[in-house]
């Protein structure tokens, strides 16, 4: 396939590009904005590969996006680019707003035009919290971040494509991603570079909300699956194997970096905190797929990442990273 990977130089839109070209050998364009959290330096491994190419951009921009996907042949987009941080929603959720609304917009318009293909890449944060049970694809959108509003707006934007237009789309809903290549501004990666560092490691309230992880590989082979085999119309959730209690995380992440306990600190909790996530992803187990990575196994292997990579994290800790993460936290790192 040729495709055009909006948001693929993050986390998870680059996690998506390496598996799509080198294991699936589609020809990729990423097309990114390269916010804070965007950075070529993901896409290393794919530097040089036949049918890679990469375009900077953002998906608000009409003329550009219509320049991308003249320029690439895509075939489908898979849209990723996002603002992702709920942290940073609540503090400034003007740019939350601005792509997720208008950028998605744009895409969709782009995709209509060419009669193409189009996946949203999504959250299960948009069903809110759930104290037992799980969130299928029929449960309510119950959003409760400008973070997750925003992607939930996004989603009925989407879906009233295909109603309206017939556009053949299709939403992928992911559990919490974890995995090499995240911006230290999320719970796992900021944790392991504050414990190496001998920084405290900032729990917010109790720490007994409970996340449902997923290996950004695994999600990003649902991604895959969702686009090859899913139904036109239709959402997918895919969620992780595992649930872990937050302390419970940053317990084991003390063990895995042999630091101190005592850097564990419980702080203010996040305003309109969501207790649990969990999602069922029968849906999408019945396309054939399945998650590989138990959350034991993936946390040690990214926590041994992260150590062994500075080179990809020193040049993040050492920049405007700090002015973050002294606003946030009302302290400055030590490390
Ligand atoms: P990320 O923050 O690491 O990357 C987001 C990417 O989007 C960056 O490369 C950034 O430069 C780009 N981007 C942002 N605004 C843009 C714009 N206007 N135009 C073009 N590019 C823009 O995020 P991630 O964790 O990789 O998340 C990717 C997607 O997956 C998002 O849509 C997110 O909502 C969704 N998701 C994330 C998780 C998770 O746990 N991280 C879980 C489920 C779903
Ligand atoms: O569930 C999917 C979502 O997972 C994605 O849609 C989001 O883009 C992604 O950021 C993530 O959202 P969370 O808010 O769950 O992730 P975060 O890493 O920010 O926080 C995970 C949990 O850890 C959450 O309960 C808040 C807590 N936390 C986080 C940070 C950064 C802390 O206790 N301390 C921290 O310093």
């Amino acid at each position: 396939m040729r495709l055009l990977v909006c948001g693929g130089a993050g986390f998870i839109g680059s996690t998506f590009a390496r598996l799509r070209v080198l294991e699936h050998g589609d020809e990729v364009t990423v097309y990114d904005k390269l916010t804070y959290a965007g950075r070529e330096e993901n896409l290393r491994e794919l530097a040089g590969t036949p049918g890679f190419t990469f375009v900077k951009g953002a998906i608000e921009d009409e003329a550009a996006v219509d320049a991308a996907l003249e320029c690439s042949g895509a075939e489908a987009i898979v849209n990723f680019a996002a603002e992702t941080h709920v942290d940073r929603s609540i503090a400034e959720p003007d740019a939350f707003v601005r792509t997720h609304a208008l950028g998605t917009y744009v895409l969709l318009e782009a995709a209509r035009e060419r009669g193409l293909r189009y996946l949203q890449v999504s959250t299960d944060e948009v069903y809110g919290s759930i104290e037992v049970g799980t969130f299928t694809e029929q449960s309510p959108l119950a959003p409760s971040s400008p973070y997750s509003a925003t992607k939930a707006g996004a989603d009925l934007l989407v879906a009233s494509y295909f109603h309206t237009y017939g556009l053949p789309t299709v939403i992928c809903r992911g559990s919490n991603n974890y995995g090499p290549y995240q911006y230290p501004e999320k719970l796992i990666p900021l944790m392991v570079l504050n414990a190496l560092h001998g920084d405290a490691l900032p729990v917010y309230g109790d720490g007994m909300q409970v996340r449902n992880w997923i290996h950004a590989r695994d999600f990003s082979r649902a991604i895959g699956h969702v686009l090859e085999h899913g139904e036109a119309g239709e959402v997918y959730n895919a969620g992780g194997p595992d649930e872990e209690a937050n302390i419970a995380v940053v317990e084991r992440i003390v063990e895995l970096t042999g630091a101190d306990r005592a850097q564990i600190e419980h702080v203010t909790d996040r305003p309109g905190h969501d207790r649990r996530y969990s999602l069922s992803s029968e849906k999408v187990r019945a396309l054939g797929w399945e998650p590989e990575v138990r959350f034991e196994q993936g946390l040690a292997e990214t926590v041994a990442w992260y150590r062994e990579n500075e080179d990809w994290w020193g040049p993040i800790r050492s920049g405007s990273y700090r002015a973050y993460y002294e606003r946030q936290y009302g302290r400055a790192l030590q490390g």
